[in-house]
This record gives structure tokens, sequence and C-alpha cells, in this order.
């Protein structure tokens, strides 16, 4: 059999779509009455169709393409390393150039104390890496009862079976008995929906109480770690008010628990800082790295392993019988180097902590003035914008989720990539966004609430 040569017509890609693909996270119903979106192209801040829509991506891809479409450099390193090396293990006392010296970088650009990296192809299988080596690590320390895990409701910490017991969403649970045994979820910092009385600081206490009350629930011997995304993404970009994180480290460390910072989303600049433990002052035991790592270029997962757990899993006498095929692909990190080059040496991170960040901010703040709005939030190239029934009382939309779906569609007409989580859009732009692209996303966004809203009265 040849392989099948590629089409040119929308209509032909749908319809074998429909036939053989089957989606991520999809209605297959819908899917095929419509048809997928074919995605051809991309260039800078753009994506561009089969049918020559372009769109602006206020979702980088899904919250990965840090530097932007179209940079040439990153093809360049995938093929010269394909030439020099395309494929070699890790196993067995291996190594090869650039995962060894991705691995120095990675070591001098995380926080203090993280110094040791093992790779993973996804955010899924670097959580699913994390677990285990969390529960070895307290083995070897004498204690084999620490194994549970302790996660937050609304959480997003990936799809395998330990990725989706991590995270915290009831609709990716019951397809398969999840969570399994001895995972556990507590209350998101999430003020905008449970604690809009308090002051901010009174309820990010609140909120790492919980994770405090269900340890000691569990007790102590019997918790392996708390992990959570410095800033929760596919949750709804839920921002933890600033008492939160050092609150959790506390309780974490009064408890022998370990901590996890998964930066999957977080990590390289979407915060305006490398990682978001530099933003929120924490010290974590484990950081989960993935997507801006390549900037979704190629496949790339780095598990960031502290000292303390590092000198336990390393010790002489000590073997991790785990691995993948792919860990440490030499394609993938050289593409992850050249990446982290263009970061560093293009001061993509610094400006939008000092630039771009604070303007996207501020037009957010007008944003917020339509009276669809509820809220409008963000931290560096990370927002939310929750839609609301009633901007006085906050009062949401029942059933939750049209409307956001509905804004969502205007929206891509319009000539913008949002996503939607119930009804709150999110955002999570590539970090090249000028100030010209936050204006042209702010114009369509504002004719899209408009027509969302005039949708959301017939309802
Ligand atoms: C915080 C977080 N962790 C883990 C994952 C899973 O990553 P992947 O889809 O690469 O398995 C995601 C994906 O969106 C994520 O947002």
């Amino acid at each position: 059999m040849t392989a099948t040569p590629l089409r040119n017509s929308t209509r032909e890609w749908q319809a074998l779509d429909r036939a053989h693909h089957v989606h991520p996270f999809t209605d297959h119903e819908a899917l095929g009455r419509e048809g997928a979106r074919i995605v051809t192209r991309a260039e800078g801040p753009y994506i561009f169709t089969s049918e020559g829509h372009r769109l602006l991506d206020a979702f980088a891809g899904l919250w990965c393409v840090n530097i932007g479409y179209g940079r040439k450099e990153l093809a360049e390193a995938a093929y010269k390393q394909m030439l020099d090396l395309p494929y070699y293990n890790t196993f067995f006392k291996t190594a090869m150039p650039p995962t060894v010296e991705l691995s120095k970088v990675l070591a001098d650009l995380a926080p203090d104390g993280l110094r040791h990296v093992f790779y993973g192809c996804s955010g899924s299988d670097a959580n699913d890496t994390i677990v285990q080596m969390c529960r070895y690590f307290w083995k070897l320390k004498g204690k084999p009862s620490k194994k549970a895990m302790i996660s937050r409701q609304y959480a997003y910490h990936g799809s395998t079976v330990v990725g989706a017991s991590l995270s915290g969403m009831s609709y990716m649970h019951e397809p398969a008995d999840l969570p399994l045994p001895g995972f556990h979820h507590v209350m998101p910092p999430y003020q905008f929906g449970f604690g809009r009385d308090l002051d901010a600081d009174a309820f990010g206490r609140q909120a790492a109480a919980a994770v405090e009350a269900k340890i000691l629930d569990l007790g102590p011997d019997n918790v392996a770690a708390f992990i959570g995304e410095p800033i929760m993404g596919a949750g709804g970009v839920i921002i933890p008010p600033m008492s939160y994180w050092p609150e959790i480290q506390r309780i974490c460390k009064k408890h022998d628990v370990l901590l996890i910072a998964d930066e999957v989303i977080c990590g390289f600049g979407r915060t305006g800082h490398w990682f978001a433990c530099e933003y929120f002052g924490i010290a974590p035991d484990f950081m989960t790295t993935a997507k801006g790592l390549t900037s979704g270029y190629i496949p790339l997962s780095a598990v960031l392993v502290s000292d303390r757990v590092a000198e336990v899993l390393l010790a002489p006498g000590v073997e991790f019988n785990h691995g993948y095929t792919y860990s440490g692909h030499p394609v993938a990190c050289a593409v992850a180097l050249e990446n982290i080059r263009i970061l560093r040496d293009e001061h993509m991170i610094e400006h939008v902590h000092d630039d771009t960040g604070p303007y996207l901010a501020e037009r957010l703040k007008d944003i917020a003035g339509h009276p669809l709005v509820g809220e409008a939030r963000s931290v560096g190239f990370m927002g939310a914008i929750e839609l609301v029934k009633d901007q006085a009382t906050k009062a949401p939309f029942a059933p939750v989720g049209r409307v956001g779906t509905l804004c969502r569609e205007h929206c891509y007409r319009l000539g913008l990539v949002m996503r939607a989580t119930r009804d709150t859009m999110l955002l999570s732009p590539p970090l090249t966004w000028t100030r010209a692209h936050i204006d042209e996303f702010a114009e369509i966004l504002s004719r899209a609430l408009d027509l969302t809203q005039a949708e959301a009265k017939k309802l």
C-alpha cells in the first residue's frame, strides 16, 4: 500500500476526519455535524485554516506556543539533530549531547535546589513519573505508608490514568471510575467562585487550610505529596491570593509532605517569570514542565527533581526502574535548547513582565466594564474573563457552559481563538504578542461579547 497523498479539499479532509479520527475531549456527534476546522499553517501570532481564514491565536495552540509560530531556527535545530543522530535512548548508561546540555540549562534556570532532570514526552507522563518517584522516595525513607496524593477540584494534571486521577474534573473521572484509590481532592483557591465575601489573604489561608485538614484527616503518615498548578490553567485560570502558596509550603513542611508544582502551563515565561514558583516565592520538591519547554514544536516534558529527593533516589544501590523509549530524545532536546535560547536572547519573558503583561492587564480592565463580565484577571500572559448573568450580583448563567461556548464561537467567527471553561473565557497568547496584537484581541473580544450578550438575553 502506498502512503496517502495530501488532499486539498476541506470537505474531503472533514469526511476522512469524521470517519477515522478520534479526537480528545470532543463531542463527536457535534464534530460530525459541523466538520473539523482544518488548520493548515501558522505564522507569528496567527493560524490559518484550509478555507483561508486567519485567526489571532489567543491560546498559543494549547497554552504552549510561547515563542509564536513559524520560527525557522527550531526547524533547523531539529533538522540538524536528525541528520547527526535522530534517536538514541538514555537507558543502559548512555546519553546524548543535547540531552545532557538541556539538563544543565534547566538546572540553572529552575528555582534553587531543583538540579536534576528526568524526561518524558508529555505533562501527563511527567506527573505519572512524579507519583512513582514520590512513593519510592518514602519507601526508601522507611515510610512506605506515605502513598496518598492530595490535589484540588478543577485541577488539570493530564489524561493518563494517573494524570486524570490527579486532575479534579468529575467529567474526567466518571467514564473510567477514577480517581484511583489514594488520590484526593480539596477546594481550589478560586476566590471568584467560592470566596468573594472574604478579603484575598483570608481566602488564600482558608483554601490552604483545606489542604491541612485533608492531611490530618488521612494522617500525615499516609500522605506522600500535594500537587498544584501555581496558577490553575484548564480549571479557569484560577489565580490564588498571594497568601496561598507560602501557606501551602509551610503546611507541607510541617507534615513532611512533598510539594509538587505543576508548571506545565505556567513555566517558560507564561506569567512573566521563567517559572511561577518565583512569582509566588516557593521552592517545591518537584516541578513538572512540558508545553513551553519546546513551545509545542515537538513533544517533550521534563521533571525537575530537588536535591533532597535526588539524594535518596540516586543513592548508591538504588535503582529506579522506570523510563520511556523517548526519555531525553535528542531531537526534542535540541529543539528545547533553541527555544530557550530564543526566549532568553530576545528577552521575551522580561517583555511580558515589564510591558505587554501590564498592558494586557490594563486592556482587561476595560473589558471588565462590559455588562456580561463579572471579573477579568491576569498574571503576565495568562488571563480569564468570567461571564455572568448579572454584573452587580455576579449571578452565574444556568446551565453553566452555554454562554461561554457561545462567546467562544463568536470569537472564532470574528477571527480570534479563545477557549471557554464553564462560562470563563481563557487567554494564554504567545509571549510575542505586541501591544497592537493586544488591541486587536480586545477589539474582537468586545464585539464577541456584544453578540453573546444579545443572544444570551434570548436564552
Ligand atoms: C498543568 C497541566 N499539567 C499537565 C498537563 C498534561 O499535559 P499533556 O497534555 O502534555 O499530557 C496539562 C495539559 O494541559 C496541564 O495543563
